[in-house]
């Protein structure tokens, strides 16, 4: 028997549905609640309201649980491939050993950009920051496919997302390339995804990177750990552009902008610039969780806190125990990961943090093994949304395959000045 919440305002009742999720998650339906009362809801940061039905992550915040369509990121971080992982978001099962090998041999049939691109690449400054680059550059590799500005067609969306996944790689490793006034480094068919990344990153015209299997695995592990997460900041805006039926490549383009703040994937830079600060003054970071703990200071302990996890962030749980690993085996002895770890330490102990339910999230520790690879600072979030685009690309079909999916188009409360008429520019100068 379907439940009902009751409403009662001004000495009226409105009964409301309430939809009961997979995991039992519990939402009162007020998508008629404006007819039948005129009323409409109000969220700041929308902590209280869910914007759809999803049936691709699932996270339940208070015991730090996050599953891919069902399936523990634990099992996935243990025994997926970031590739493999993409293809589960993306169509909802794992993949069949001939369905991985055409998506596969789409990401490669795909992993060029077309010449005159690099054109494009020529205009940007060379301190430009590969986020303003990357989501610029999704958009101009869209006009060199013009089926794109179709839309959604359900015949091309393996094509195009295929394209999406593979090209959004080169541009990253192109624009870094750029960045340094290096050579550009073609992507090369024998590489699979993520060591051809580090390939067209690393290699040189005269000798290719030593592509050592620990280093791949490990940025393969931290893309497939940022492949999705419910309905996050850039993933919202990647549904909102969607829903207008904007083509995928600008959806992308959205969300990789979206992603660029500091509260959000911004927060992986953010993260080694506060330990780096931290390191420079010899804080034993007790001074900065201090200001951190100071609304006046400004400062927030970045990498910690999450709006839906009051737990440890499983991808933190995993990230750190990777970063031992990975630091042992380039026997790169980073000060910065003691300091992680001594921060940690003391938040997890501090009243503020703890009654607050601040844990460290997937930022905290994610640029310590970039650092540790030999990624620069300035392309740490670009690494996350290059492991972020098969979430987006699979949020974006779910919209697409949705016949009575709606525009978004929020309400808003209202609290400018009332009714006032035009005054000639002559009356306001008096
Ligand atoms: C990501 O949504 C997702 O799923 C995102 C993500 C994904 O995979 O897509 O998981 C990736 O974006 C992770 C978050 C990365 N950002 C950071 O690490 C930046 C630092 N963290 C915060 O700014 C904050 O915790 C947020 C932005 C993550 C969450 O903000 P909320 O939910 O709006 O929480 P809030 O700002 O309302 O904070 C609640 C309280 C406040 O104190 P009081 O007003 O109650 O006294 O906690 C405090 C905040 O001041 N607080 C912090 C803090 N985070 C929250 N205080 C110090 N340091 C922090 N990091």
């Amino acid at each position: 028997m379907s439940q009902q919440a009751e409403l009662e305002v001004g000495g009226k009742v409105y009964q409301l549905p309430v939809v009961v999720g997979t995991e039992n998650e519990h939402a009162i339906d007020i998508s008629k609640l404006r007819d039948e009362s005129g009323l409409i809801t109000l969220d700041d940061g929308y902590s209280n309201t869910g914007s759809c039905s999803s049936a691709i992550a699932f996270i339940d915040g208070e015991k730090g649980v996050l599953r891919y369509r069902g399936i523990p990121i634990e099992e996935l971080a243990e025994k997926s491939t970031f590739i493999e992982t993409a293809y589960l978001l993306i169509y909802g099962h794992l993949p069949t050993s001939q369905e991985l090998r055409r998506f596969s041999e789409l990401l490669t049939q795909n992993e060029m950009l077309h010449e005159d691109m690099k054109f494009h690449f020529e205009g940007f400054p060379p301190n430009a920051h590969p986020m303003a680059i990357l989501s610029s550059m999704i958009n101009a590799a869209s006009c060199f496919h013009p089926r794109l500005m179709e839309g959604y067609q359900p015949r091309n969306f393996e094509l195009q997302s295929a394209r999406l996944i593979s090209k959004v790689r080169t541009i990253a490793a192109f624009s870094y390339r750029k960045s340094r006034g290096l050579p550009i480094v073609y992507p090369k068919p024998v590489y699979k995804y993520t060591a051809n990344f580090l390939h067209m990153m690393f290699s040189e015209p005269y000798q290719d990177y030593d592509l050592k299997p620990e280093v791949v695995r490990a940025l393969d592990l931290i893309f497939l750990l940022h492949a999705d997460h419910e309905q996050n900041c850039s993933t919202s805006t990647v549904r909102m552009i969607a829903s207008s039926r904007a083509n995928l490549f600008a959806c992308a383009a959205g969300g990789v902008c979206a992603l660029w703040g500091p509260l959000h994937g911004g927060a992986n830079q953010a993260v080694i610039e506060m330990l780096e600060q931290i390191h420079r003054e010899g804080d034993d970071g007790s001074k900065f969780i201090a200001d951190a703990k100071d609304k006046k200071s400004g400062k927030r302990l970045m990498g910690f806190g999450h709006r839906v996890y009051k737990n440890y962030d499983p991808r933190a749980k995993i990230i750190k125990e990777q970063c031992d690993r990975i630091l042992h085996l380039l026997r790169s002895d980073d000060p910065l990961l003691a300091i992680a770890k001594k921060l940690e330490e003391a938040a997890m102990h501090d009243e503020y943090f703890i009654e607050r339910k601040l844990y460290p999230n997937v930022d905290f520790y994610s640029g310590i093994i970039m650092r540790a690879i030999g990624i620069p600072i300035e392309m740490f979030t670009v690494i996350f949304a290059i492991g972020r685009m098969p979430g987006w690309i699979a949020n974006y079909k779910e919209i697409m395959d949705e016949p009575n999916s709606r525009i978004y188009r929020p309400r808003q409360v209202y609290v400018g000045p009332r009714e006032q008429h035009y005054v000639a520019i002559t009356q306001r100068d008096t």
